[in-house]
């Protein structure tokens, strides 16, 4: 989980005291079909270290999670144990797939009560656990699809992960990390005319700010178009972009996803590093497979973007896209989905003073997209 310190911020645009305010993103859980493969997927092939594990042996019966960590990040895989269980209805209808976008929060009741109040649909009241490592109280409620957020406030723990987890760790298994540190956002798809609705429930709710629109202009290929809006809270530490469907001569990407998911839910997570050469080298010898844009997208860029410090010609033969707003640039490349429906996947971004998202790759990117969607027969 995020080290930041910043406990009381002002809303940006209203001049408020924000009523949430984030620490960042405590960790990410999936909803997968096999967690303890998934749990060496995230380890052999993104770098993750095992952290945390809980099932049967820890007194969690009807489930397994495995807790992994690189740097700031923390994913948690779990799958069920036995057919009657929501986690496999879960998994039944929107395959492998990111279920908890959990945030880090000084006081969890709080956040809570400050959510509900304000319109949030409860998952989960605040909970206090306990070991002999001290306290964790968690709280969740719900957002799109089936997807929720639950609030963790940690600060009376010290523990490995919470309670209810042990330890994990293989003294034969250690692979090198890849220079993933943090996550830099969570993009949702959510479906058609839904955009506003999620934009509205971020600001009433979570007190966010809608900081950047994109509307079909923006997001659109010869076929496909779709628009989004970027959520960030209060302090800028968790940042949604959402996006919705919009109408164009064939079938959109998020229109591809919410068939495949059977519905909204997270169609990708930013993972940031401060060495995207390296990161993705990395992450492409040990099997992450990315989307590639035409070497053409890289004969003009220097025009298009300026200057830049890191050399063309790695960039070029790992397909990286740069892209400038004003405040800087960022450099950024985005997986293919990593199952077999077309839903999830991740983007490594580095950012070099940029704010933005790349809009300036749109288009190179969705048209990538398309060719990928094309060979599927889902255009
Ligand atoms: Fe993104």
């Amino acid at each position: 989980m995020a080290n930041l310190t910043v406990t009381q911020t002002n809303n940006a645009t209203s001049g408020q005291t924000d009523f949430l305010p984030l620490h960042g993103t405590d960790y990410v859980e999936f909803y997968v079909g096999n967690a303890k493969q998934a749990a060496h997927f995230y380890m052999s092939a993104f770098g993750f270290q095992a952290l945390a594990y809980a099932g049967p042996e820890t007194g969690m019966k009807d489930r397994v999670s495995y807790v992994v960590r690189q740097h700031k990040l923390t994913f948690m895989l779990t799958t069920p144990l036995r057919t009657e269980n929501e986690i496999a209805d879960h998994i039944y209808k929107h395959g492998d797939g990111v279920k908890t976008l959990a945030l880090s929060v000084d006081d969890a009741t709080q956040a809570w009560e400050e959510t509900t109040k304000r319109g949030a649909s409860n998952h989960m009241k605040p909970l206090r656990t306990n070991d002999a490592e001290g306290e964790v109280v968690v709280s969740g409620i719900k957002t799109y699809g089936d997807t929720i957020h639950l609030f963790i406030e940690r600060k009376n723990y010290t523990g490995v992960f919470m309670p209810g987890f042990k330890a994990w760790n293989n003294p034969h298994y250690k692979p090198e990390d890849t220079g993933l540190l943090y996550v830099d956002h969570c993009v949702g798809n959510v479906g058609w005319n839904q955009m506003n609705v999620w934009v509205k429930f971020y600001e009433d709710v979570m007190g966010f700010n809608n900081i950047l629109t994109f509307d079909d202009e923006d997001i659109s290929t010869e076929y496909s178009a779709l628009m989004s809006k970027v959520m960030s809270s209060g302090n800028g530490y968790v940042k949604f972009p959402i996006n919705e469907p919009a109408e164009g001569k064939k079938k959109s990407q998020v229109e591809e996803y919410l068939e495949f998911y059977n519905g909204e839910g997270v169609q990708h997570v930013a993972l940031a590093t401060n060495d995207i050469v390296k990161t993705v080298s990395a992450l492409m010898s040990r099997g992450v497979e990315f989307l590639k844009v035409p070497t053409s997208y890289y004969d003009d860029l220097t025009d298009r973007v300026g200057h830049i410090d890191e050399d063309l010609e790695p960039l070029k033969e790992l397909g990286i896209l740069v892209d400038r707003d004003n405040e800087g640039y960022l450099l950024q490349l985005f997986s293919k989905p990593v199952e077999d429906r077309p839903t999830l996947f991740f983007e490594i971004i580095q950012r070099k003073g940029a704010k933005s998202f790349g809009k300036g790759n749109f288009k190179a990117l969705f048209e990538a997209i398309e060719r990928e969607q094309e060979a599927r027969g889902n255009l």
